[in-house]
């Protein structure tokens, strides 16, 4: 129980979707049910890691032993990141919002008759790139997720060189794949020194296989 390759590994997963708050009541999101982010985080704590798992609202119940800290919006998902540091290993299986609103109301908008609210949005923090071009503390393995609809390889391995992550777990979330909120999942993962395509799995054993991974090479390290 007290063994495992990851024994006094401290490893960050963050997972789910983010909420970005309109006003109290309404909120913008996206259809991650955290499932994979969710499994991840459970393969690396059977494999004796110190799992912080930081997560957004998800469909599914955060995984046991694990340290749960639940976040709605980008910007507290980052800052529950930065406050976790330092740590070995940091696996980024969010879907976190691109955009929040600008300036969000503290109270509910009311319905106008005939005049239709506006929303302005600002960017949200990319928290894979801010982690992964940290100059000091930065984690030993980065891990990015890729979700695309086509050109997978190509277009994840220009994302892996753009946020200077180390791997890449990129998928194919066109419809036809039924892999988005799907019991399985297709992935490749690529790597500074290649590429692995792996077969159709269930979510919780493309999880064991990157679990896996991450303890061969955190070994090695
Ligand atoms: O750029 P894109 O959203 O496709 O990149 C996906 C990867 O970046 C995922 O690992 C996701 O968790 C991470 N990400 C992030 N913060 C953002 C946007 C994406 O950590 N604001």
């Amino acid at each position: 129980l007290t063994g495992g390759p990851l024994r006094g590994k401290r490893v960050l997963v963050t997972s789910g979707p983010t909420h970005e708050p309109i006003d109290p009541v309404r909120y913008i999101a996206n259809r991650s049910s955290g499932a994979q982010g969710t499994a991840i985080a459970s393969a690396l704590a059977a494999l004796g890691a110190d799992v912080i798992f930081i997560t957004g609202p998800a469909d599914v119940p955060p995984p046991t032993g694990v340290t749960v800290v639940p976040v709605e919006t980008a910007q507290q998902m980052l800052q529950a990141v930065q406050d976790a540091l330092p740590v070995h290993v940091a696996v980024f299986a969010a879907a976190v919002a691109d955009w929040r609103v600008a300036s969000s109301s503290a109270s509910k908008i009311k319905k106008q008759d005939g005049k239709l609210p506006v929303l302005e949005f600002a960017e949200n923090p990319d928290i894979l790139a801010t982690i992964s071009q940290m100059k000091t503390g930065r984690p030993d393995l980065v891990v990015g997720f890729a979700a695309e609809t086509d050109d997978v390889i190509a277009n994840a391995t220009a994302k892996r060189a753009r946020k200077q992550c180390d791997w890449i777990v990129a998928n194919d979330v066109r419809p036809e794949t039924g892999i988005m909120g799907g019991a399985e999942n297709a992935v490749i993962l690529i790597r500074e020194d290649g590429v692995e395509e792996w077969p159709r799995l269930d979510k919780a054993e493309v999880a064991k296989r990157l679990a896996k991974r991450i303890a061969d090479k955190v070994e090695e390290a």
